[in-house]
C-alpha cells in the first residue's frame, strides 16, 4: 500500500499550473523555446520562487539557474534538476516537473524545519530541448565542461539568432563561470513521455541510463523552377529527394530493431505551391542503446542520402547537431531508488531513458540518477502531455526521501524511507 506523502502535492501541482500559464498556448501546452521572452518570463517565475524560500540564486555564463539550500557544513551540493524550456508545441511537465520538485523538496524541508549536512541545489538547466539550439542539454553539457561557453554562444538557431544575443537579450548570461562544478549527487525526476509505465501499471520507474542520440541537418541544393512549365525530365528538384530521403531513412530505421529515427522537421525554399523547390533542409534524428548500431544507421543514412541527392544531381551538405554516447546512471543510486520505492509501497520497473536528459551530462560528474513518472497515453512533445497527480506525487515522495538521505537529514522522530 502507498504510504502517504510527505511533499505537499498540492503545491507541487500549483506552480506546475502557475508555471504552465508562462507561453501557455491556446488549445492547451506551452510553448517556451529556449532563450525567448517566454522562456525569460519562466525563468523570472523561478527565481522569484527560489528567492521567497530564501535560496542563494546562482546564474552562470550559458544561463543556467541554480538555487541553493545551505547544508550545516559547507559540502559539495545534491543537485535536483532539470529545465523549463519547452518545444514549440510542449506539455506543463516535461522538465518543469523535475525543476519544481526540486523546490518542493526545498520547501517541505523548510516546513518541517530539517536542516541538512550538504546544501541542496536546485537547478534549471538552459536549452535542454535542443529545439532552436543544437544540440540539446546545452546547459548541463556547458555546465559540466563537455562545451565551452564560447562555442555554446556561437551557436545559431533554427531563426538565425545566436545563443550568445539570445542569452544576452533575455538577461541571463550570469557571471558564474561552467566547466568546473563540484556536485554530490544528482537527481532528476521526470516524466516518462513514453507508454511502458501506464500499460504495465507501474508507479515509478527506475532509470538505468539513456540511450545514445545523433542529430544531422542535411541541405540539399537543386533547382526553384516553373511548375507548370519545367518538364519532369528537366527538374533538379530538391523537395522531391528530401521526401525519398525521408522515406530511405524510415526504411532504414525499420529494418534495426530497437532503433528509432525521425525526420521531425523538413523546410522548402521557397516553399511555394507553383515552384519547385530549389533547396530542402531536413533534419534527422536517430537514437538507440547500442552505440555500435546506431553508428552503422548513421551511416547508411549519410549513404543513402548521398545516393539520392547524385542521382537527382543536388549539392549535399550536411553537419552534426548532436551526437551523445549512451549514459548508464549511477549503480548505488538506482538500488537505493529501488529500495526507497518499494518502502513507500510502490511499484517500480528499470527501464531505458529513450528521451535526452540533463542528468546523462551531470553523470560525466558525479552520480546521478533520474526517476520517471508514468505519461498519460505516453504522451510528451505534446501540448496533451498529461502525469496524474497521484502518480506526481508518488514520484516527488521517491524524490524527497532520496533527498533526505543524499543530503543528510537530520530529521529527528520521523521515519525516514
Ligand atoms: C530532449 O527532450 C530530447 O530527448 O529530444
Ligand atoms: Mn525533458
Ligand atoms: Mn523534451
Amino acid at each position: 500500500m502507498r504510504r502517504p506523502s510527505r511533499v505537499n502535492c498540492a503545491r507541487l501541482s500549483a506552480r506546475l499550473e502557475r508555471l504552465g500559464q508562462v507561453g501557455a498556448l491556446p488549445g492547451g501546452g506551452v510553448c517556451r523555446l529556449a532563450l525567448t521572452d517566454e522562456d525569460r518570463k519562466g525563468r523570472d517565475l523561478l527565481v522569484g520562487w527560489m528567492r521567497e524560500l530564501g535560496m542563494a540564486v546562482l546564474i552562470d555564463r550559458i544561463g543556467n539557474i541554480f538555487g541553493t539550500r545551505p547544508g550545516r557544513r559547507p559540502a559539495p551540493p545534491l543537485m535536483i534538476g532539470s529545465h523549463i524550456d519547452t518545444v514549440k508545441t510542449g506539455g506543463l511537465y516535461d522538465g518543469a516537473l523535475g525543476v519544481l520538485t526540486g523546490l518542493e523538496v526545498v520547501e517541505t524541508l523548510d516546513d518541517l524545519g530539517v536542516a541538512t549536512d550538504r546544501p541542496i541545489t536546485v537547478a534549471a538547466f538552459t536549452n535542454e530541448e535542443g529545439a532552436r539550439f543544437a544540440p540539446d542539454m546545452m546547459g548541463s553539457l556547458v555546465h559540466v565542461g563537455g562545451m565551452t561557453v564560447e562555442a555554446a554562444r556561437a551557436v545559431v538557431g533554427i531563426d538565425g539568432t545566436t545563443v550568445g544575443d539570445a542569452l544576452d537579450g533575455i538577461g541571463y548570461a550570469g557571471l558564474a563561470p561552467c566547466g568546473k562544478p563540484e556536485v554530490h549527487s544528482y537527481l532528476e525526476l521526470h516524466i516518462e513521455q513514453g507508454p511502458i509505465l501506464e500499460a504495465e501499471r507501474v508507479d515509478i520507474g527506475v532509470v538505468e541510463g539513456v540511450q545514445a542520440i545523433s542529430w544531422t541537418e542535411f541541405v540539399l541544393e537543386g533547382a526553384s523552377a516553373h511548375a507548370g512549365t519545367t518538364p519532369m525530365a528537366m527538374r533538379r528538384d530538391a523537395g522531391l529527394a528530401a521526401a525519398r530521403a525521408a522515406v530511405a531513412v524510415n526504411d532504414i530505421v525499420r529494418a534495426v530493431g530497437g532503433q528509432v529515427g525521425t525526420v521531425g522537421s523538413l523546410v522548402f525554399e521557397p516553399n511555394l505551391v507553383n515552384v519547385v523547390a530549389g533547396k530542402a533542409t531536413f533534419t534527422v534524428d536517430l537514437r538507440n542503446n547500442d552505440a555500435d548500431a546506431l553508428a552503422r544507421v548513421d551511416a547508411a543514412v549519410g549513404l543513402a542520402v548521398r545516393g539520392i541527392a547524385e542521382d537527382a544531381g543536388l549539392a549535399l551538405r550536411s553537419r552534426i547537431l548532436a551526437s551523445f554516447a549512451p549514459v548508464g546512471f549511477d549503480r548505488d543510486l538506482i538500488g537505493e531508488i529501488e529500495a526507497t520505492t518499494a518502502n513507500l509501497g510502490l511499484r517500480s520497473r528499470r527501464m531505458v531513458s529513450g528521451a535526452g536528459h540533463d542528468a546523462q551530462m551531470m553523470a560525466r560528474i558525479c552520480p546521478a540518477a533520474m526517476v520517471f513518472v508514468p505519461s498519460a497515453r505516453g504522451l510528451s512533445h505534446n501540448i496533451a502531455e498529461f502525469t496524474a497527480p497521484d502518480d506526481i506525487a508518488a514520484g516527488a515522495s521517491v524524490l524527497f526521501e532520496m533527498a533526505v538521505k543524499l543530503a543528510g537529514a537530520d530529521m529527528v522522530g520521523e521515519e525516514i524511507a
